[in-house]
């Protein structure tokens, strides 16, 4: 047997699962392997999935109790619509990111970004509210790579949206976490702020090996960040492969009526002058209408 050849444990993988709610499949049967250091973009329309699966991967929601199962860093998070046991400690290595930032407003950023560091401490010392000079530090670390360090003693609801976002992040440096999950994080961004914000998500990705997960509704900046795509439709995996490869027909069946939607995203982020897009995919787009 060659032993070259190594096991690599995915970062995320999800089997057979599936999540209804009512009458309505979320998901269906979604099944995907993600690799540990990937950068990934989860499109679709609106009500294709995204988030739900998000949060099933974060431990925050069951699927279908019949069938599926997953798995984070090749621990169990759940099986069978059962949350695994160790599923808190395992919680604490995913860095969730939202599209509305979930700061505390009235806490200075700083503040914000240090509570990243509470699953690892213990219950009386996060109740003290006395944070160790390590963790300080961390925060401070975190704020300048994500280039919000003058802003550290700012209340957090003082902030652009973009550097609310930044700050998010920072929050997920601190916490240390080896996968982000981030859930249409530059959705209420303006062009320039979401280009940052998609930048430090990949320059902690290229640079710490962190897996990224992005939920997206511009495709343009899925191309243009993650290497790699899934697509999702009413809940199913309709595309797992190279963005780049991602073709006008299919964007066009993934979008449908929401096309127009599309199209005024992407036009927005075009008025980014720093923006460049792969004219192969931008041509693609573009022909989908
Ligand atoms: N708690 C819930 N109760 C009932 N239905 C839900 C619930 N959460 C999600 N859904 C339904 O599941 C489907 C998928 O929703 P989800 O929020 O995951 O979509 P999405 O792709 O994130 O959409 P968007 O782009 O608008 O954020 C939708 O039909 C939605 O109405
Ligand atoms: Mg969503």
């Amino acid at each position: 047997m060659d032993s070259a050849v190594s096991v690599v444990v995915p970062a995320v993988k999800v089997t057979a699962l599936s999540k209804t709610f009512g009458c309505c499949k979320a998901l269906d049967d979604v099944s995907i392997d993600i690799r540990p250091g990937e950068m990934v973009a989860l499109i679709g329309a609106s009500g294709s999935g995204k988030s739900t699966l998000l949060r099933h991967i974060a431990g925050l929601a069951r699927g279908d109790g019949d069938r599926g199962s997953i798995e984070v860093d090749g621990r169990p998070m759940q099986t069978l619509g059962r949350l695994a046991q160790g599923v808190r400690k395992n919680r604490s290595g995913i860095g969730f990111v939202f599209q509305q930032f979930n700061l505390v407003g009235r806490l200075p950023v700083f503040t914000n970004v240090l509570t990243g560091s509470l699953a690892r401490m213990p219950l009386w010392r996060s109740l003290s509210g006395f944070f160790p000079r390590a963790e300080r530090e961390l925060a401070i670390e975190a704020l300048e790579r994500v280039g919000i360090l003058d802003k550290a003693w700012v209340r957090a609801s003082a902030l652009s949206g973009g550097q609310q976002q930044r700050a998010a992040i920072a929050r997920t440096l601190v916490q240390k976490a080896r996968i982000i999950l981030a859930d249409e994080p530059i959705a209420s961004l303006d062009p320039e702020s979401s280009r940052r914000v998609m930048e430090i998500l990949a320059r902690i990705n290229a640079e710490d090996g962190t897996t990224v997960v992005v939920s997206l509704h511009q495709v343009d900046f899925a191309t243009r960040y993650c290497p790699r795509a899934i697509a999702l439709k009413t809940g199913a995996v309709v595309y797992d492969g190279p963005s780049a490869q991602l073709t006008p027909d299919l964007l066009r069946n993934l979008y449908g009526s929401q096309a127009e939607e599309l199209t005024a995203a992407r036009s927005t982020a075009m008025s980014s002058a720093a923006f460049i897009t792969d004219p192969d995919v931008l041509s693609a787009a573009i022909a989908v209408h």
